[in-house]
């Protein structure tokens, strides 16, 4: 594994070992074992898009590790105003041990690992998340123990979370569905190979996709970069809300994910977000945690 470019690039082996090193890197630091995994190393973390989480978790992450973390927003680098990819990457390649970036291009990210000499890890891209779903495989797993025999859905947007996710259960062996739309389905060529490699359903109808999951997931109706679809997005997306019907529909121990931030009374209701609050929040933890582990298999 050279790069965090996408999930589909990694095996299910190499998913597990991620998930594995993260519990890990949790129990070692909730018991005061500190390890400079990463003593001396630098990462960069490009951003052309708003951050909280990401941000401030790889940042904390590299300074637990020992490393130190660069914020290079785009209206800072010369890459905002329009110096090529391929010479940033270079440029950076010769000053860092690794770097971080979110923005909405998957190429500009494919193209910073091809032309520069150091890991390159996905922030977000708009077309996935890795982070997000290594975070959200590792609470999963934390909660129910296993994946197998799992069902998790989805209701909103086919976005980038959706993409990554579909990723992640197929995978990892968990059934998946996903309640979207017309028009809002996820990328077409990952559909077809989750129907091909796993157990995948897609409909228009919430409860239906909801029915006896073990994980309710949704996300943002508009994501960033969708701003002034806003309007014409919350009248599609009227009734693909995780309401208390969702949670009848799904199993009575199902545990409810959002990568955040959430906006209470359109992909959620304030209820059960706060019903499940615990389980979104560790999930959010937990961001720190399998990112420590993604950056030492990459950076060690
Ligand atoms: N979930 C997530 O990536 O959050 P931020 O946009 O705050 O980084
Ligand atoms: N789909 C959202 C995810 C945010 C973490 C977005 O891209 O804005």
């Amino acid at each position: 594994m050279k790069h965090l470019l996408k999930l589909a690039d990694l095996s299910r082996e190499e998913i597990l070992t991620i998930l594995n090193l993260a519990d890990q890197l949790k129990y070692e630091r909730s018991h005061g074992i500190r390890k400079e995994y990463l003593k001396g190393k630098k990462l960069g973390m490009i951003f052309q898009k708003s951050s909280t989480r990401t941000r401030v978790s790889f940042e904390a992450g590299m300074y637990e590790l020992g490393g130190y973390a660069l914020f290079l927003s785009n209206r800072d680098l010369q890459i905002g105003r329009g110096e090529p990819v391929e010479d940033t990457a270079r440029v950076l390649s010769r000053y860092l041990d690794g770097i971080m970036i979110r923005t909405f291009a998957q190429k500009e990210v494919e193209d910073l690992a091809k032309y520069g000499s150091i890991p390159v890890i996905n922030g977000l891209t708009d077309y996935c998340h890795p982070c997000q779903v290594l975070a959200d495989l590792m609470t999963i797993r934390e909660k129910k123990g296993a994946f197998k025999g799992l069902k998790m859905c989805f209701i909103g947007d086919g976005n980038n979370m959706a993409n990554s996710l579909m990723v992640g259960a197929v995978k990892t062996g968990m059934a998946f569905s996903i309640a979207c739309p017309a028009g809002y389905e996820p990328d077409a060529q990952l559909v077809a190979w989750a129907k091909e490699n796993g157990s995948f359903t897609m409909t228009t109808d919430v409860c239906e996709a909801a029915r006896d999951a073990d994980v309710v997931y949704t996300d943002v109706w508009a994501s960033m970069g969708q701003e002034e679809e806003k309007a014409k997005r919350e009248r599609a997306f009227a009734g693909y809300q995780v309401n208390e019907a969702v949670m009848r529909a799904a199993r009575p121990d199902a545990m409810v994910l959002h990568c955040l931030p959430a906006h209470r009374g359109e992909e959620i209701t304030a209820d059960v977000f706060e019903a499940h609050a615990d389980e979104i929040f560790e999930e959010a933890e937990n961001r720190l945690h399998a990112q420590k582990a993604v950056l030492c298999k990459l950076m060690q």
